[in-house]
């Protein structure tokens, strides 16, 4: 048995039900594209090639698929899941290997799942390992027959299942690793003779079983919802629910404190220092790295390109976006920090706002360590604050202040106090 394998990611469908103008696999779940996880999981099982098989509006996948390498296949008529694999065929004429087929449209798929349905495939020597389930609610699936030995004979799809083939539990989640020329020889048999009129490739299981060769199976344990598909947006808002628990429990494990993961919303990409604290009712986006024993929220959004260095405190009602903010330095209440960078043991305000967006372009904002920004102060970006600078409570700094100088008024003068140094 080979050890190579092909990757072929099934992703040129419509996507109707989301009622959308997005390609569906493109619709994010914490905070990156659907496709993306599947994507992963191909890179993590280092899989010898991946193909992703792509229809509509196929321009706008172009950039991931590239950025993972991934080959694209046309198919350009939804003739069903079987012409979805044979369009690859030509593409894998000279490879001798196997095939998982994945779904672009399941994020929540585990690495151990398909590690475990590759390994049964190559203990069993079959032409076909089928990664099934058990669920509560099999409507919508594809129903695994089983012989009076247990062997699977065919799946059969909801539309054509008699009423008795409708209450078998067990479902094909989709997900199957199948020998190549066995695979390629039986789409060729496949007929869209069903309810559908598709071109079926769980047709292949039928045509495979009757030839007597041999089809193994994995069943999912635990969390069935890991095969879950997401079809609208429902199954999205869930995808997001269940991914997004998954990352607070990484960061749990970790040593970060969540003090209630119900109301935490933390996207793919963030890095959180051990002893931080996630306050409720937070937002951290992706590409946020925050440090050690920080306090984060309640009320707290923090957007991409934010830093938050050890032992911040960033409190309620505060949103960051591309900035820096230092050590030891506190923005507790009601503020907007854009485009800034603060030193270390700066104080920011209640109610300070940087004013970063001039209307046409987004400015930069500086403030030196131990600077002191009194309430309600706004910082007309472009300008830089100076180390252990003060300004006063409803400043509106229009100019640089200079080291150690306090200002106030609107616009802010400098007045001729000492500062704290
Ligand atoms: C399919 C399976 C069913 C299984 C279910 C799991 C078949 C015939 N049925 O049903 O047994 O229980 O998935 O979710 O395979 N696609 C293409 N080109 C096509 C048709 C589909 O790329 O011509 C893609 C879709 O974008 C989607 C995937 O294939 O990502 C599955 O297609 P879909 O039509 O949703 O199949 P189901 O009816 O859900
Ligand atoms: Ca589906």
């Amino acid at each position: 048995m080979s050890n190579k394998f092909t990757g072929i990611i099934l992703a040129a469908g419509e996507g109707t039900r989301m009622k959308s103008e997005m390609p569906k696999v493109l619709h994010p779940v914490c905070g990156r594209p659907m496709l993306s996880y599947v994507l992963d999981l191909a890179k993590e099982l280092k899989l010898d090639q991946t193909l992703v098989v792509v229809g509509h509006k196929r321009q706008r996948l172009r950039e991931l698929l590239l950025a993972y390498k991934a080959k694209e296949v046309h198919q350009d008529k939804l003739l069903g899941t079987a012409d979805a694999i044979k369009r690859a065929e030509n593409i894998l004429r000279d490879f001798s290997g196997d095939i998982l087929v994945l779904y672009g449209d399941q994020p929540l798929l585990r690495k151990e799942t398909l590690q475990n349905l590759i390994q049964k495939h190559k203990e069993t020597d079959a032409c076909a390992a089928i990664l099934t389930a058990y669920v509560d609610n099999p409507f919508g699936y594809g129903r695994i027959i089983r012989d009076n030995f247990g062997r699977i004979k065919a799946i059969v799809e909801e539309k054509d299942a008699t009423k008795e083939q409708k209450s078998i539990s067990e479902i094909n989640t989709g997900i199957i690793c199948f020998k190549k020329l066995p695979l390629f020889k039986s789409i060729a048999k496949i007929k869209p003779d069903n309810a559908k009129r598709e071109y079926y490739l769980t047709d292949c299981i039928k045509i495979m079983a009757a030839q007597g060769l041999l089809i193994a199976s994995v069943s999912l344990k635990g969390d069935v919802r890991e095969a879950q598909g997401v079809n609208n947006r429902i199954d999205l808002a869930h995808a997001q629910k269940t991914m997004g628990l998954r990352i607070l429990e990484k960061y749990m494990l970790e040593g970060v404190g969540i003090i209630d993961p119900e109301a935490t919303y933390i996207d793919y990409g963030s890095a959180i220092g051990q002893d931080t604290i996630i306050y409720p009712f937070t937002i951290i986006e992706k590409d946020v790295k925050i440090g050690k024993f920080c306090q984060i929220g309640p009320f707290c959004h923090l957007r991409p390109g934010t830093v938050i260095e050890d032992n911040a405190v960033i409190g309620n009602f505060t949103e960051i976006v591309r900035s820096r903010i230092g050590r030891d330095t506190f923005m507790k209440h009601c503020s907007y920090l854009g485009d800034a960078v603060t030193g270390k043991n700066v104080n920011i305000g209640c109610g300070t706002v940087v004013a970063n967006f001039d209307g046409k372009n987004k400015q930069k904002t500086s403030i030196g360590d131990g600077a002191f920004i009194g309430c309600d102060t706004i910082l007309r970006a472009p300008v830089k604050i100076g180390k252990y600078a003060i300004t006063g409570a409803g400043a509106v700094v229009t100019k640089d202040v200079k080291e150690g100088k306090v200002v106030a008024g609107v616009p802010a003068r400098e007045l001729q106090y000492k500062s704290r140094k």
